[in-house]
């Protein structure tokens, strides 16, 4: 099956087109204006996106090598996300879906990427045990088969990526902040300082991240400019240290708990370069099954939509042209459903 993704959630404008588990083409543009900014800026994310979408989508048929009328199926984020970004994208899809008669699915962005892991693996074997880790999410997710998910536990506050992103901003290093940090932490020695892991109570697979980044902004005030610069890669080791040491526990926890198999990690945190090597190592000691995505289809592509699309479209699912764009979509909410 043949299928043209297309994401435009956040500040990522991408098309792609994938024939079963090949990318044939996944074309990405990073929308640069936000940088001055420290962080998204929604109006100019709309109108960037409907600049990007045309010559976007054309370039990723193209590189296919394809028509629009060779897809089978259409698919595009609906939720969650930016509501203007969105409604570029979905209105974009709807309109050459009806244009080519082939069906479009809207498909959930963390949804997306769960598949994006699930990619380009031939056989996939459930259940298995997501960690959802991004800029707006932290859950971990019990899959027991395509399409169903538990959400066993989440964030009670921050996303994991926020915590890099506003982490990385306290120390003057730019958006987003999640690579730099994972670059600048591999030089330093994360055993420096220590920054608290939140224990919540009655909750043993959720997550709380404001509690840490207040450490480090007090910790921050607490010394001089000198120790800071020289010691700038032992904080962001640190820092990062303790926000992989949070993801791990409550995975253990839950894989302990739930007597999982396999563990798979997805989102643009999966990119760290840390939390990969925890987490392989906490697999192989136990056992386990690992899947992690390529680095490529860790943050937002529309790869990975194309993919979530696909296991609906081969189920005959489709989404009605009155579908509309849900900021706030919850996981396990689909397309066809208003
Ligand atoms: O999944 P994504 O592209 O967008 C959302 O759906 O939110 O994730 C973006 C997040 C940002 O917070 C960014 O700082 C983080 O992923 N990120 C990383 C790394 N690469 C991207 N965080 C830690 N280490 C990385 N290497
Ligand atoms: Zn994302």
């Amino acid at each position: 099956m043949i299928v043209l993704g297309v994401e435009t959630s956040c500040d990522e404008t991408s098309a792609a087109v994938i024939d079963d588990n090949r990318v044939l083409s996944n074309v990405i543009s990073s929308q640069e204006v936000h940088a001055q900014f420290g962080g998204v800026v929604p109006e100019l994310a709309s109108r960037a996106h409907i600049r990007a979408i045309v010559p976007i989508v054309q370039k990723a048929l193209t590189e296919a090598g394809l028509a629009a009328d060779q897809v089978d199926g259409l698919a595009v984020t609906f939720g969650p996300g930016l509501v203007g970004a969105l409604l570029v994208g979905l209105n974009f899809v709807k309109g050459l879906s009806a244009a080519v008669q082939k069906p479009f699915i809207g498909v959930n962005h963390i949804e997306g990427h769960i598949y994006g892991n699930l990619l380009t693996q031939k056989e996939v074997r459930f259940p298995i045990l997501f960690l959802v880790v991004s800029g707006g999410h932290t859950q971990l997710v019990l899959m027991k088969d395509h399409l169903s998910y538990e959400i066993i536990g989440q964030t009670r506050d921050d996303a994991v990526g926020e915590a890099f992103d506003k982490g990385a901003k306290m120390l003057g290093l730019g958006y987003p902040g999640g690579p730099v940090i994972d670059k600048l932490a591999a030089q330093g020695d994360p055993m420096f300082t220590r920054f608290p892991i939140a224990k919540l109570k009655n909750a043993p697979f959720d997550f709380s991240y404001s509690g840490l980044k207040t450490a480090l902004l007090t910790y921050l005030n607490g010394i001089d400019e000198k120790t800071r610069e020289t010691h700038l890669t032992d904080i962001c080791a640190s820092y990062q240290k303790a926000v992989v040491d949070a993801l791990l526990e409550k995975t253990v926890r839950a894989v302990e708990t739930f007597a999982v198999k396999r563990i798979a990690v997805a989102g643009g945190v999966a990119a760290n370069s840390l939390l990969r090597k925890r987490l392989a190592d906490e697999c192989a000691k136990r056992g386990l099954e690992f899947y992690q995505p390529e680095l490529a289809y860790c943050t937002d592509n529309a790869a990975m939509i194309a993919r979530a699309g696909m296991e609906y479209l081969r189920r005959g699912r489709r989404s009605p042209m009155t579908l509309n764009a849900f900021p706030s979509l919850k996981l396990g909410s689909n397309g066809f459903y208003e």
